[in-house]
C-alpha cells in the first residue's frame, strides 16, 4: 500500500523523509521517492525498487532543505517504474504531489489537461493533480488545491509543495487516511503514525474532507472548502509494532478489519456515476472479444482457486458461459482443452506463484486471452498476462490470506456483471441491483466486524478438538472449503469441507460424538436440503454451528446446537459476507492454540518454487 511522509523544519529533511519512508516498508511497495525545497528549488529523487535503491541515488547528490515530501509507491495504475513513481509534478516542475488513493475519474480529467496543452510524462492518476494544482495556481497554494480537488472523485490523501511558498506543506484527506504529526517549530504528515513516530507522538487525525495546512511552527486544519475547524490532539503511546499493525494484535486480524476499505477501494472507478454500470477503462479483452467467448478456465492455487469458485459460479450465473476451475499445479500438465474462444483468468495476490505463472505461460503457448486478478499491478503474473484487474486491497502481509480473497471476489463480480452487460445477459436493471448490492457490502461486513466476540467464543470452544467438519452446499460450499483451509492453516485443526450432500456417500463414518460440525446454511434454493444434511449428523452426535441468516435462526435453533446470523444479500454475493466469520474463526482459534497466527508453520507468503 502507498506510503506518505511529510516534513516541514530545521532537521535535515531528507533523513526525515527517509527515516519516515524506511518505517512504512512493512507495508510494501515497489519504488519509493521524496521531493525537497532546495536552496536550488524543488527537487525530486525517484526509484524503482527498495529504498536502498533510492539511498544510494542519493548519495552523491543529497538533497538539502527545510520542507519535502516522501513516498512509496504500490502500483495500481501503471507498472512500477522510475517514472511513475512519486513525487510527481507539472510540466514548470513548480509544484510536487504525493498521493495515496485513486482518482477515479483521472482519464477524463487527463484528456481535458492534454486538449489544455498539459504534457504527460508517466502513466498514473496521480499525475492528473499535479497539473491540475498549477493550472489552478494564482499565487494561493491552499486555494489551488482545493479548486483542484473539486474536480476529482475517488480515494485521496495528498501532499503538496510549490516552490512558490516555500514555507507551506498543504495536506488533504478523502477517502485515504493521514495524519498530521506535531513537533517544536516542525511539523510533520504521514499516511500512517510509524512514520512519524520516530519524532513526535502527538498527532491529529484528519477526517474525509479535511486538509491541513503545515508551516514549521503552525497547522491551520479546515475543511476541503476552506472552513476552519478544530481538533483535539491525541497523544499516541503505541510502540513501533503496535503501530505498524495499526493497534491490532496481529496482521491478519488488522487486515479482516480492512476489508471494507479493500471492498470499496476494488469497486472505486469501476461502477458508473449512476450506479447502473460496470466499467473496466483499460481492459484489453474486447466487448468482441467477449462476445466470441466460449468457455472460461479460472485457474489458482491455494485462497485465489477459492476465491474462483465463487467467482466462476458468478460468471456462470450472470453471463452464462460454462466456467471450469482448476488447481494451477494441475492445469498445466493435464493438456487442458483451450481453444481460440477461451479466456483463462488466473487468480493470485502475489502475482508470483510459480504453478500460477506456469499455468498462465501454457495457456498462453495454447493461443488463449489470459486475464490475471492480482493484487500485485508490477508482479510477473500481471507483467506476464493479457489483462490485469487489480484488486486494491493494499499489500497482505498476514500469510492467511482474507482481504486478498474477498477483493477476488469483488473483482469477479464486476468482471461477471461487465460481461453480462456486453453480452446482454442480464437486464439493466438487474445489473444495478446487483451492483446496489455490492455498495451495502462494506457496510455490512463492518457490522459483522462488530459482533467478532460471538465467534471467538465459539473459537476458543472448538480450540481444543483436533478434527471438525465444515459443510455447505452450492455457494455455501465453496466458502467452507476457504473457512476450511484458513482454519487448516493457522489453527492446524484437522479440518474437511464437505459439500452437505455428499458426506453420506462416506464421510458420515467419521461422524462422532461431540466432533463439531460447522454448516454454513445462507443460500435459500438448498436451504431445506441442507437442513436434512445437518440432521445426519446431528443423529450421529456431532455438535452442530449454523452460520446463517437472522431469518433462519429460530428454525434452525431446532436442529442445531448454536447458531451464528450474518446479514442479508443477494445469495450471489453472500459468500463477500460469510467468508467472515470463518476468518475470524480461524484468527481466534489459532490464537486460543497459542499459535503464530501472522506466521503459520511451513507456509510462506508467496510461493515461488513448483
Ligand atoms: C492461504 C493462502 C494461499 C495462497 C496461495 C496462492 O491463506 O494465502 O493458499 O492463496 O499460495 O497465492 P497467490 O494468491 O499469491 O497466488
Amino acid at each position: 500500500m502507498c506510503g506518505i511522509v511529510g516534513y516541514i523544519g530545521k532537521r535535515d529533511t531528507q533523513t526525515v523523509l527517509i527515516e519516515g519512508l524506511k518505517k512504512l516498508e512493512y507495508r510494501g511497495y515497489d519504488s519509493a521517492g521524496i521531493a525537497v525545497f532546495t536552496p536550488e528549488g524543488l527537487q525530486i529523487a525517484k526509484s524503482i525498487g527498495r529504498l536502498a535503491n533510492l539511498e544510494s541515488k542519493l548519495e552523491n547528490t543529497p538533497l538539502v532543505g527545510s520542507a519535502g515530501i516522501g513516498h512509496t509507491r504500490w502500483a495500481t495504475h501503471g507498472k512500477p517504474s522510475d517514472v511513475n513513481s512519486h513525487p510527481h509534478t507539472d510540466h514548470s516542475q513548480k509544484f510536487s504531489v504525493v498521493h495515496n488513493g485513486i482518482v477515479e475519474n483521472y482519464l477524463e480529467l487527463k484528456e481535458e489537461l492534454i486538449r489544455q496543452g498539459y504534457e504527460f510524462v508517466s502513466e498514473t492518476d496521480t499525475e492528473v493533480i499535479s497539473h491540475l494544482v498549477a493550472r489552478e495556481y494564482e499565487g494561493d497554494i491552499v486555494k489551488a488545491v482545493q479548486k483542484a480537488i473539486s474536480y476529482m472523485r475517488g480515494a485521496f490523501a495528498l501532499g503538496v509543495l510549490t516552490e512558490y511558498e516555500p514555507n507551506k506543506l498543504v495536506a488533504v484527506r478523502q477517502a485515504s487516511p493521514l495524519i498530521i504529526g506535531l513537533g517544536e517549530g516542525e511539523n510533520f504528515i504521514g499516511s500512517d503514525i510509524p512514520a512519524i513516530l520516530n519524532y513526535t507522538r502527538n498527532i491529529y487525525i484528519l477526517n474525509d474532507g479535511e486538509m491541513a495546512v503545515l508551516t514549521e511552527d503552525a497547522v491551520e486544519l479546515m475543511t476541503i472548502e476552506g472552513n476552519f475547524i478544530s481538533r483535539e490532539m491525541i497523544s499516541v503511546d503505541w510502540d513501533t509494532v503496535t503501530a505498524e499493525k495499526g493497534g491490532f494484535d496481529h496482521f491478519m486480524l488488522k487486515e479482516i478489519h480492512e476489508q471494507p476499505k479493500a471492498y470499496r477501494d476494488t469497486m472505486r472507478g469501476r461502477i458508473s456515476e449512476n450506479g447502473g454500470k460496470v466499467v473496466f477503462p483499460d481492459l484489453k479483452l474486447t466487448e468482441e472479444k467477449i462476445r466470441s467467448l466460449s468457455s472460461i478456465h479460472i485457474v489458482a492455487c491455494g485462497t485465489a482457486y477459492n476465491a474462483g469458485l465463487v467467482g466462476g459460479a458468478a460468471i456462470e450465473q450472470l453471463v452464462r458461459i460454462p466456467v471450469m476451475n482448476d488447481v494451477a499445479s494441475e492445469y498445466r500438465y493435464r493438456s487442458p482443452l483451450i481453444t481460440p474462444d477461451t479466456l483463462v483468468i488466473v487468480v493470485s495476490q502475489s502475482g508470483e506463484t510459480a504453478d500460477t505463472l506456469a499455468a498462465l505461460r501454457e495457456a498462453h503457448a495454447n493461443g488463449a486471452h489470459v486475464l490475471a486478478i492480482t493484487n500485485v499491478v508490477g508482479s510477473s503474473i500481471a507483467r506476464d498476462a493479457d489483462d490485469v484487474i487489480a484488486t486494491l486491497a493494499g499489500p497482505e502481509i498476514a500469510v492467511a490470506s482474507t482481504k486478498a480473497y474477498t477483493s477476488q471476489l469483488i473483482a469477479f463480480y464486476l468482471l461477471g456483471l461487465y460481461m453480462a452487460q456486453v453480452r446482454g445477459t442480464q437486464s439493466e436493471e438487474e445489473i444495478a441491483h446487483v451492483i446496489a448490492a455490492m455498495q451495502s457490502l462494506p457496510e455490512q461486513v463492518e457490522s459483522m466486524l462488530e459482533k467478532a466476540d460471538a465467534v471467538k467464543a465459539y473459537a476458543e470452544q472448538i480450540a481444543g478438538h483436533e478434527h471438525l467438519f465444515f459443510i455447505g452446499r452450492g455457494l455455501d460450499f465453496s466458502v467452507v472449503q476457504e473457512g476450511s483451509l484458513k482454519l487448516k492453516e493457522i489453527s492446524y485443526i484437522h479440518s474437511e469441507a464437505y459439500a452437505a450432500g455428499e458426506l453420506k456417500h462416506g464421510t458420515l463414518a467419521l461422524i462422532e460424538e461431540g466432533i463439531p460440525v460447522i454448516a454454513l446454511v445462507t443460500q435459500d434454493n438448498v436451504l431445506e436440503k441442507t437442513v436434512s444434511n445437518i440432521k445426519e449428523v446431528k443423529a450421529r452426535g456431532a455438535d452442530v454451528m449454523a452460520i446463517t441468516h437472522e431469518e433462519h435462526v429460530a428454525d434452525l435453533l431446532k436442529s442445531v446446537d448454536q447458531a451464528l446470523s450474518i446479514p442479508k444479500t443477494l445469495p450471489m454475493l453472500t459468500p463477500a459476507l460469510s467468508v467472515v466469520p470463518l476468518q475470524l474463526l480461524a484468527y481466534y482459534a489459532a490464537l486460543a492454540r497459542g499459535n503464530d497466527v501472522d506466521k503459520p508453520r511451513n507456509l510462506a507468503k508467496s510461493v515461488t518454487v513448483e
